[in-house]
């Protein structure tokens, strides 16, 4: 959400509106591409069936918008159980009576519809859910997350490509440092004047550090393979025990989608086989994975305060910066974000999204693995829904940060927290790691 808007209700109302509309592209790109019965099968027991996202992502603008915003009735009352991510697992939910594909597209479009009428006569403050358009940026932000899930529902289908994008531009010149310093100190982490943060980036509160270092970029594919070859996955040594346990009883032994043939790693991406690329951040590994290498590699995983301090301190003005390279919306030039690509581009690219500390590649190309369980801030208040947040806080989940090729701009900022299990590896996620100053 661009600065300007918070002043200008016109502006805001278009900002809105546009975001509401590139979110409704990225879904119909994402369904329209696929057979109805691709639609309505369960690709992966861990994902819902496409048609499930997005008719939910539909419903949720239904209750969000124009139930608790504009005090309509509700359209189909009896759909909302099915719709509710709470009432039913993920792997029960191509056995519902869901709605069938056409349904579900009318369904989505009729909100939105309603959604553009409402959006005209909000008056966008008075409220918590109209104040600086918050409501609306929470339901782009839900669709947009969902855009991703779905994204990862077609990496994880099998049969030929149906998606297709340019490559993500090659890594900028000069050989850079294998890592950087962060000199001890105090930071603001989280935020309270982001417009459109989620309950679990709030509120900001100074967190003081000792110096550290942190990889400049992601770790690679190469040196992951540096990892695999040298025995990583069948040495305990590098595992915590719970790691070593899930490495054996899922067998574990190199990132999900890849195989060996001919002496050689390939991987599968959106229906493709191709040659693993050396110099692109690793993908598609387990928190225990990114753990074990980072041991094996001498050092460990960031905590989350650590890659935010990264991300956003700015050593000048002492302040925290939305974003690594400054307080400016994410441009083509700073991020590999939006699913413009479909994988991360190689380490080392986006030289204008360079942090102050001078690590790259903080937002977009891969989430980054934290060794942080998912935690409130001091302060922490849920809003306006527990289910968002409070409910996964606790140590069974690990924080991800900076987001994904998938991420779209709307939906990341320096602050932003995603969180999965530490198994999880369909997620578009890799790591980077660090080691306390001294230490090296
Ligand atoms: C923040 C990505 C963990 O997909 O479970 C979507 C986002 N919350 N609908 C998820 C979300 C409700 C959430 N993550
Ligand atoms: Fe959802």
């Amino acid at each position: 959400m661009l600065n300007a808007d918070r002043t200008d209700p016109a502006a805001l109302r278009g900002t809105i509106a546009a975001e509401l509309t590139t979110a409704r592209a990225r879904t119909a790109a994402l369904t329209d591409c696929v057979d109805d019965p691709d639609l309505t099968a369960q690709h992966s027991p861990l994902m819902s069936p496409l048609v499930w996202d997005l008719a939910h992502i539909g419903n949720q603008e239904e209750l969000w918008l124009l139930r608790a915003i504009g005090g309509h009735d509700p359209m189909h009352p009896e759909i909302d159980p099915l719709y509710d991510a709470f009432e039913h697992p993920r792997a029960e939910r191509p056995n519902l009576p869901l709605l069938p594909p056409e349904e579900a597209r009318r369904y989505a479009h009729e909100v939105r519809g309603r959604v553009l009428d409402l959006l005209e006569t909000s008056p966008l403050e008075g409220a918590p859910l109209l104040d600086a358009g918050f409501g609306f940026g929470m339901v782009v932000q839900h669709e947009q997350q969902h855009d991703e899930t779905m994204l990862i529902t077609h990496q994880l289908r099998r049969g030929a490509a149906v998606l297709a994008a340019p490559p993500p531009p090659a890594a900028g010149a000069g050989r850079l440092p294998a890592d950087v310093l962060v000199p001890a100190g105090p930071f603001t982490m989280g935020t309270d004047t982001e417009p459109w943060a989620l309950d679990n980036e709030r509120p900001a509160h100074v967190v003081d550090l000792p110096a550290y270092r942190l990889d400049t970029t992601p770790v690679t594919n190469a040196a992951y393979q540096d990892f695999l070859a040298d025995g990583g996955y069948d040495d305990p040594r590098w595992w915590t025990p719970e790691g070593w346990q899930h490495r054996m009883d899922a067998g574990l032994t190199a990132p999900l989608h890849w195989t060996r043939e001919g002496g050689q790693w390939l991987r599968r991406r959106f229906g493709t086989v191709e040659p693993v690329p050396p110099e692109e951040p690793v993908l598609h590994v387990s928190w225990y994975e990114a753990d074990a290498y980072a041991r094996w590699a001498g050092r460990r995983l960031p905590t989350e305060a650590e890659w935010e301090k990264a991300a956003r301190h700015d050593p000048a003005s002492g302040r925290s910066r939305r974003f690594p390279w400054g307080d400016g919306e994410p441009g083509t030039e700073h991020a590999n974000l939006g699913q413009r690509h479909l994988q991360p581009a190689p380490a080392g690219a986006y030289p204008a999204g360079e942090a102050p500390c001078g690590a790259r590649q903080l937002m977009g190309d891969v989430w980054e693995w934290t060794a942080s369980d998912f935690r409130p801030y001091p302060g922490f208040r849920a809003w306006p829904y527990k289910e968002y947040s409070e409910v996964f806080f606790g140590p069974e989940y690990k924080v991800l940060r900076g987001g994904s090729f998938a991420v779209a701009p709307v939906a990341c900022r320096g602050t932003f927290r995603n969180w999965d299990y530490p198994v999880r590896r369909q997620i578009f996620a890799g790591f980077r790691t660090a080691c306390d100053q001294d230490a090296s």
